[in-house]
């Protein structure tokens, strides 16, 4: 069956990094002789500016009807003035809550040829492959009721719930469990049972979803070790699942292990698989327009595109080598670029993105 991938380019340096990953998915469509037709829709800056909402109608439906999205970036100072129910990111927000993606995946890889950006030693970092999995649409960040309240006494405290139901504890723990599945079968789930009694049920679901994984092995740990490990001896980690706030700190914890914003992909699944991908960084608008943004963060999300959503794993493996090369090659965009090594364009590295493609 022919799967359905929506293109949103968004806005700042969204257009130009997605038209190189849109290159990039068409190379490997004809290599492989892949089954996928793309289209594509405005979100976000792009969106104001042709119809005055963020998240028209349209792109929503299309959004809705597709099997997987690859996301440039949205927001920048242009809309700064309006107000926040009507600006860019809005329309990223809308689309997240609309299809549900609940399950966040942030990896976090340091290619050995970007070895010095990293803020740990190399020895401790290098060959770093971990992903951590994130719930998106539950926890403290959602719980109700919250608030700020005035006591008797006249003194204010501020308060969120924390709150987590089975299901939703169950569908993430899915999610980590096929993730390892698909990677080193490893599984470290973390919470802080010895004081919250949501993350003792946490515990408890994690346990119960591991039986039908018994290809996976599961860990749990204890989110303020989890935070020491992560820098201590980040190689132990394969797959780690938590909930949202933990998940928020965690992840931008690893992500920067890497050191370089400019190469780090996500994916946002729902429960029928469908999928939202994109990089991790913003629209970068100060340098919008310039043709210097590094496209690798938006091709390496494609490729957990095609590996997550549309199960397409040779597909994903060739393109992540692809990349791999390019940087043995020396190419560096200027957010990556070190002494002695070629400086290059956006449009260059995606060319050099496909070139090494089809020399596999
Ligand atoms: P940002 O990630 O856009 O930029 C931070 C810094 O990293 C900038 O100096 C930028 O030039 C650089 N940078 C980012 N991506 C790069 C790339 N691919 N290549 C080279 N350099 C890159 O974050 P910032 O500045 O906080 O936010 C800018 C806008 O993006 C804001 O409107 C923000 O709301 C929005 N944003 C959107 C996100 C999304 O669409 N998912 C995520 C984060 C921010
Ligand atoms: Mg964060």
């Amino acid at each position: 069956m022919t799967k359905k991938i929506l293109i949103l380019p968004g806005d700042g340096i969204g257009p130009e990094i997605v038209s190189e990953a849109v290159a990039v998915l068409e190379e490997i469509k004809d290599k492989l002789g892949l089954a996928f037709e793309l289209d594509e829709a405005l979100l976000g800056g792009s969106a104001i500016d042709a119809t005055g909402v963020p998240l028209p109608d349209e792109t929503l439906e299309k959004a809705k009807s597709s099997d997987a999205i690859l996301l440039g970036a949205v927001g920048g100072p242009k809309w700064d003035e309006l107000d926040t129910a009507i600006r860019p990111e809005k329309g990223l927000l809308g689309i997240r809550s609309q299809l549900d993606l609940f399950g966040n995946l942030r990896p976090a890889i340091l290619y050995p040829q970007l070895a010095d950006a990293s803020s740990l030693k190399p020895e401790i970092v290098a060959g770093l492959d971990i992903l951590i999995v994130r719930e998106l649409t539950g926890g403290i960040y959602f719980g109700q009721p919250r608030g700020v309240r005035t006591l008797e006494n006249g003194e204010r405290e501020g308060y969120n719930t924390y709150v987590y139901s089975e299901s939703e504890i169950r569908r993430i723990a899915k999610v980590a469990f096929e993730s390892a599945q698909k990677r080193g079968k490893k599984v470290c789930s973390v919470d802080k049972a010895n004081v919250l009694e949501v993350t003792v049920l946490w515990r408890e679901i994690l346990d119960e979803v591991a039986k039908d994984y018994p290809d996976v092995e599961l860990s749990h740990m204890y989110v303020d070790n989890a935070a020491m490990q992560l820098v201590r001896a980040p190689k132990q980690f394969d797959v780690m699942v938590t909930g949202n706030m933990f998940g928020d700190i965690l992840s931008d914890a690893a992500a920067m292990l890497t050191g370089s914003i400019g190469m780090l992909p996500s994916a946002s699944l729902n429960e029928s698989g469908q999928g939202m991908y994109e990089p991790c960084h913003g629209s970068a608008p100060d340098i919008a327009g310039q043709g210097i943004a590094n496209p690798l963060a938006t091709i390496l999300s494609a490729a957990m595109m095609l590996r997550y959503s549309l199960a397409e794993v040779e597909a994903a493996d060739l393109i992540e080598k692809a990349v791999s090369n390019v940087l043995d090659q020396g190419l560096r965009t200027a957010d990556i670029y070190s002494d002695g090594m070629q400086k290059v364009s956006t449009r260059e590295m995606g060319e050099a993105v496909v070139a090494a493609l089809r020399a596999l």
